[in-house]
């Protein structure tokens, strides 16, 4: 097992008070913490001593194969402050065995489970001031691993670098919890059949990236994908995966068909609405059944759910003939309470009856 003691450079980028302002209005994305986790991987030795770095740019042959053959992989997860003061994070170690699945689908080497947390851990301990506490407010983590040998061949690289950096985050979408509206991508597919669409790789974000530019020219903030043998199969947003919730309160989802990811908020809020009896049906869903079924009032809400977006009431899927519309019904009181429950869990305010809470 690689050895777990870190090496620490430090340096503080920021004055407390420009660090104060940052987190008093983060939004997403925009600012990072003042250190890094760094660690180099090669084929002939494995993982190398992890390091904290003050955070900045990184090396970069101009010849890595990430920078030719996109091979790169990452997640995205979320560290909380509870009124305690303790620092906890929300199911770590599914992140790293996920990053562990897109490591074997891009070629790129599987770190050990408890490597990854325990970067996790050293990152959110040397950066605790940049935890937020306000309202909706967490550090967001992004682990992340590039190929970086410098090899023009076509063939997985045999150095890679996994890196771990940190960005205090309000909500994902401006409105907070505002429905949203989501555009129907019919002209472009973010998966195929043994593809990598149950990847988190950076690939799948870059062939979103004009679907979602067309999604926002139509007002909308997510484009939703479609599976692209029938065209009408669902299978989930640029970001996020999708629910519907009938009347008689069932969750239906897509199914994990290989070409979507297998979310954690997902998981969780099927494991949540179990606890509750709601019934849950992970399967094939049409773009026709979700039509039809607020028409004849069996659909009442849908929701988007991932680490960023947590879950986001669905106000209405437009596409080029039609718009499937719930109007003021949207957000739904399932979608909210679902929402409550989560967020209750995560941020330490309702019991955690599945152990999903580790402190760091
Ligand atoms: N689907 C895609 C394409 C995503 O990028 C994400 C976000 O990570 C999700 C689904 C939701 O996954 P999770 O709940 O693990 O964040
Ligand atoms: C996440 O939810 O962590 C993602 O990676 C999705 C992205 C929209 C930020």
């Amino acid at each position: 097992m690689t050895e777990l003691a870190f090496t620490r450079t430090t340096a503080d980028r920021r004055s407390p008070a420009e660090r104060e302002a940052i987190l008093a209005d983060p939004g997403f994305g925009n600012y990072f913490t003042d250190h890094m986790v760094s660690i180099v991987w090669t084929k002939a030795d494995g993982w190398q001593t992890p390091e904290v770095l003050p955070y900045g740019p990184i090396p970069m042959d101009p010849a890595s194969s990430v920078l030719h053959y996109g091979q790169e992989i990452f997640e995205g997860m979320k560290a909380y402050r509870h009124a305690d003061g303790a620092l906890v994070a929300f199911r770590p170690e599914e992140n790293a065995r996920r990053l562990n699945e897109s490591a074997r689908r891009l070629s790129l080497p599987e770190i050990p489970v408890e490597l990854f947390v325990a970067a996790v851990r050293e990152l959110v301990e040397i950066d605790a001031d940049w935890v937020p506490s306000g309202a909706d407010q967490s550090l967001y983590l992004r682990p992340f691993m590039i190929a970086d040998e410098s090899f023009l061949g076509v063939r997985a690289a045999e150095r890679a670098r996994f890196l771990v950096i940190a960005s205090p985050a309000g909500p994902y979408f401006t409105g907070g919890v505002k429905p949203v509206s989501i555009w129907l991508s019919e002209t472009h597919s973010r998966a195929g059949r043994g593809g990598t669409g149950a990847a988190k790789c950076g690939g799948n974000y870059a062939a979103s990236l004009l679907p979602q530019s067309e999604a926002a020219a139509h007002g909308c903030q997510q484009v939703l994908f479609t599976d692209s043998a029938t065209d009408d199969t669902i299978d989930e947003l640029g970001g996020m995966n999708l629910f519907l919730v009938r009347a008689d309160g069932t969750l239906v989802t897509p199914r994990l068909n290989g070409n979507i990811l297998n979310g954690i908020t997902r998981k969780s809020l099927i494991q949540l609405a179990k606890d509750r009896g709601l019934a849950v049906e992970e399967r094939d869903v049409t773009v026709r059944e979700w039509r039809a079924g607020v028409e004849e009032g069996t659909i009442t809400e849908a929701f988007a759910c991932g680490t960023a977006a947590v879950i986001t009431p669905i106000r209405e899927l437009k596409t080029a003939d039609f718009t499937i519309d719930f109007g003021d019904a949207a957000p739904g009181p399932i979608t909210l309470s679902l929402r409550e429950e989560l967020t209750g869990i995560q941020f330490g305010t309702r019991e955690d009856p599945h152990g999903w809470i580790d402190v760091l």
